[in-house]
């Protein structure tokens, strides 16, 4: 049986003042559902107040995205072992907004999913189609092009440590989430292309679902057989909606 896991992606929002009126609200409020996962993506500037306001607590942590490379002279870039640092457990990689609006490809993706997994993060594993692609029918071809980029790579033993999220690009932001079925039917689709490599990892992978989940539609999203959580972006800035998709999925 999978446990349900449940992520907040912040991406570029939140203060020192808003964060921590944030997490205080989280962590009270989720303290006693004990039978999922909870984790806050924040950026990198307050991985320390995050880390302050959560260690001991039933929520971790982890950051939106990480250089692939150790150390260097990389203006700007972030390394896998300064998140650790942070105490940070996991990190999101090839989100669509990284991929379409700072040119990342499979490839980039692909060696910082590697140096993740190499610095003991779990890799939160994003991939999705457009809304083009999905009426053009290519949604499986995008996804599995996306998925076969890390298996190919890495092995499927890889997944071991690692989490899968759908998000297709029409839901992200958007006010129209994939139906549970929709969502499903591509769920099931990266779980069965998982499973022609090694049904045992296919069977473990937690596979999370993105796009416009609110506290209505989760409920229904996390009963499908094959999404074992969400990654939230919108509703995990507020405290109540947060909570309450935690709740859907405890
Ligand atoms: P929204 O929940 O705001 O649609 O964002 C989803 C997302 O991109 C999470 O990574």
């Amino acid at each position: 049986m999978r446990r349900k896991l449940v992520v907040g992606n912040w991406k570029m929002h939140g203060s020192i003042a808003e964060n921590k009126a944030l997490l205080d609200g989280i962590v009270a409020g989720v303290r006693e559902y004990l039978n999922a996962d909870y984790v806050v993506c924040a950026p990198y500037p307050y991985l320390n107040q995050t880390q302050s306001l959560l260690q001991g607590t039933n929520v971790a942590w982890g950051a939106q995205n990480l250089c692939s490379t150790t150390d260097g002279a990389l203006t700007g870039a972030v390394s896998p072992a300064m998140l650790v640092d942070y105490g940070c457990t996991h990190v999101i990689i090839g989100h669509s907004e990284r991929r379409n609006l700072f040119h990342e490809t499979d490839d980039t993706a692909a060696a910082r999913f590697n140096a993740a997994i190499n610095a003991g993060l779990i890799p939160i594993f994003c991939m999705g189609e457009s809304a083009e692609e999905r009426e053009s029918d290519w949604t499986d071809y995008i996804v599995g092009r996306q998925l076969d980029s890390i298996i190919r790579r890495f092995g499927p033993h890889v997944l071991k440590n690692a989490v899968l999220a759908y998000e297709p690009l029409w839901a992200v932001g958007s006010d129209t989430p994939a139906t549970p079925e929709q969502a499903e039917e591509v769920h099931t689709f990266i779980r069965k292309r998982v499973a022609r490599c090694d049904p045992e990892i296919a069977a473990g992978v937690r596979i999370l679902y993105g796009g416009s989940v609110t506290p209505a539609n989760a409920p229904k999203l996390f009963a499908m057989p094959d999404i074992d959580g969400g990654l939230i972006g919108r509703a995990s800035l507020k405290i109540d909606d947060f909570v309450a998709i935690c709740r859907a999925a405890n």
